[in-house]
């Protein structure tokens, strides 16, 4: 028989997870496997995977192909070195399939293993675009409030959620944030004859103008807040974003790290927009979890000033595990299954189900102030009162609550966040709706 006594002293005596502390790893779940949607946990509890891990397992546990992928390259060669002067198969195949992938303007990729070394590479890069083109003043960063872009010091200091900052400031200086497009709480100021989007969008121009156009380098969003609690912006909201940063020269940097490869029911979130970005990060979704792997994307222009540069402006930009080969490989076998099995269109049907689903519930219970997503990935705030719009406290009975019934998620704030796989079924998108359902009537009654 199994004791798991062992292995969580074991856990707590010698592991330091992410975002640790005691109180929120008392009893940890010890995952063993997966399968499809599912989780199952070294005492034998199968529990529904509601958030993809972490947005990120898009095609399911349990991928043999993926596996045996990662088994054919390592042993052909599982990795050496990308830097200039090296190159292997898998990530040229990998950056040209990538090539024009998501927007036709970006075509060439840098490969980092994750979202906050692909946001750090977006930053340098920015940075560097513009002291070749002899505006070496333009280093600001503009961000959002509630913004998630990981958290090593650039990322973490563009990222809009102030308990990620407390214990390490000072921050990276040059960051600033401004309003998010967060319809249901807006928290700018809308004029008159004026959309919650342009409102919103108004923001980014009067911080550019405010700190002067000559000393801002970009401009960094996701098309969809993910950790900050799911914030689907209005459909005015990135077309105008683009408008002023050609206007003003600021770089578009768009964090699909979340919303890249499907997610959001388009393949890559500006898509619906009709926006192109000037770099692209992403991350997560690229391998689906099975190997670490992430990047940027850059337009054109960028592309030109780094093959342009003399010796002495070389992009002294590095990391050793750019261009992984057996993390490529998984890549390249991830896209096809991607593609396969049509996952981006099938996220947008089984997004529109769980968000009709996810409605449904806020007609039976007045304690859901609001409901909003695009694709699978949805969020349902918790409010004291409807119309004040007063934030509740049951957000997290009710996480518990889901997982005693066998769904695994996470809250941000009063926000239960439901993105799972991209291969769920109509007959799992009702289930879970149904664990949600009891949860919360577990909680408000
Ligand atoms: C939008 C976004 N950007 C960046 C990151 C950071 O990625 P990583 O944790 O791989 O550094 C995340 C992680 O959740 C994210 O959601």
């Amino acid at each position: 028989m199994f004791d798991p006594t062992d292995l969580l002293a074991q856990d707590r005596d010698h592991l330091l997870h992410p975002l640790q502390h005691p109180q929120t790893h008392a009893a940890p779940l010890v995952i063993k496997s997966g399968t499809g949607i599912y989780l199952q946990t070294v005492d034998g509890r199968t529990i529904m995977d509601g958030l993809s891990a972490l947005w990120n397992v898009l095609v399911g546990y349990g991928r043999v192909e993926l596996a045996a992928a990662a088994q054919k390259q390592m042993t052909e060669l599982a990795y050496c070195s990308n830097y200039a002067g090296l190159a292997n198969l898998p990530a040229i195949e990998l950056a040209e399939r990538l090539a024009g992938y998501a927007y036709p303007d970006l075509n060439y990729t840098y490969f980092a293993s994750g979202g906050a070394e692909a946001n750090e590479s977006a930053f340098k890069t920015a940075r560097y675009y513009w002291k070749r083109l002899g505006q070496p003043g333009k280093v600001k960063i503009i961000a959002r409030q509630d913004a998630y872009h990981g958290v090593t010091l650039a990322a973490m200091s563009a990222t809009g959620i102030a308990p990620y900052w407390s214990m390490f400031e000072p921050r990276v200086p040059g960051f600033l944030h401004i309003v998010a497009p967060y319809p249901y709480r807006f928290a700018g100021n809308v004029q008159p004859g004026e959309t919650v989007g342009q409102a919103a969008a108004r923001a980014l121009e009067e911080a550019i103008v405010q700190e002067g156009p000559e000393t801002v380098a970009a401009f960094i969003a996701e098309p969809v807040q993910g950790a900050g609690g799911v914030i689907v912006p209005p459909d005015d909201y990135f077309p105008r974003i683009r408008q002023i940063c050609d206007q003003y020269q600021v770089l578009l940097i768009a964090d699909e790290v979340i919303t890249g490869f499907g997610r959001t029911g388009e393949l890559f979130g500006l898509n619906r927009y009709g926006v192109q970005p000037d770099i692209l990060s992403f991350a997560k979704g690229i391998t689906s979890g099975y190997l670490p792997l992430g990047g940027i994307q850059l337009s054109d222009a960028i592309k030109e000033a780094i093959l342009n540069a003399p010796p002495a402006q070389t992009w002294m930009h590095a990391y050793t595990y750019s261009g992984h080969a057996t993390c490529c490989a998984v890549a390249l076998a991830n896209l096809e299954i991607i593609e396969r099995e049509n996952l981006v269109d099938h996220a947008g049907q089984m997004g529109a189900r769980l968000l009709a689903g996810l409605h449904a519930l806020a007609d039976d219970f007045d304690c859901i102030g609001n409901v909003r997503g695009l694709g699978l990935m949805t969020a349902v705030e918790f409010v004291a009162d409807r119309d004040t719009k007063a934030p509740a406290t049951i957000a997290g009975p009710i996480l518990k609550a889901c997982l005693e019934r066998g769904l695994l998620t996470r809250i941000k704030g009063e926000s239960l966040l439901l993105a799972p796989p991209l291969i769920i079924t109509a007959a799992e998108v009702d289930k879970m709706v149904e664990i949600v359902r009891e949860a919360v009537a577990s909680v408000a009654h």
